[in-house]
């Protein structure tokens, strides 16, 4: 993801978590500012179509954020996403973790199908009593 790709990505953060989104300067201060953020997008058709970030830090890795575009959403789109971040958070983290809505019963499935385990809850994470499930994964054996 580079600073031209964040309106559109910005357009689809904003339709995909309506209680509450990144503002664009989020997205901006993540690219320009944090030396441990990795903020990628996957694109069709020269149109972004998802993206997803994290943060790298030793050798802990952590979702920001991730979302697909509600037009190619149960394609298998995000699972593609996820193992090649995965795959690039191996090469010097040992574990990934994140956070997610108890409701969020699709991008729960998608971590569990990618091996996430649950880890404990954040209370009130998301404010007005919304509680988050930590979930995490090892990307090493060693
Ligand atoms: C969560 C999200 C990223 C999934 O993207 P997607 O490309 O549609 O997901 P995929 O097609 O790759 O499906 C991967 C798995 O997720 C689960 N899943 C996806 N959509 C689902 C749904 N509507 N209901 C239940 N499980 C679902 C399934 O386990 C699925 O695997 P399967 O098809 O083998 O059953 C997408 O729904 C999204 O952008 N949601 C809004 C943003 C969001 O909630 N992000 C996560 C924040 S923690």
């Amino acid at each position: 993801m580079t600073v031209e790709d964040v309106p559109a990505v910005h357009a689809i953060e904003q339709r995909s978590f309506p209680s509450g989104s990144w503002t664009i300067d989020a997205f901006y201060h993540e690219l320009e500012k944090n030396e441990f953020g990795h903020y990628f997008i996957m694109e069709a058709d020269d149109e972004i179509i998802g993206y997803l970030g994290m943060w790298l830090v030793i050798d802990q890795a952590q979702i920001t954020t991730v979302a697909i575009r509600e037009d190619r959403r149960g394609l298998g789109l995000s699972k593609i996403l996820m193992e090649y971040i995965m795959n690039y958070a191996r090469l010097t983290c040992e574990m990934m973790s994140l956070e997610v809505r108890e409701e969020n019963t699709a991008a729960r499935r998608l971590y569990e199908q990618m091996g996430f385990s649950y880890g404990g809850i954040r209370r009130d994470y998301y404010g007005a009593g919304q509680d988050a499930k930590v979930m995490w994964v090892r990307l090493r054996d060693e």
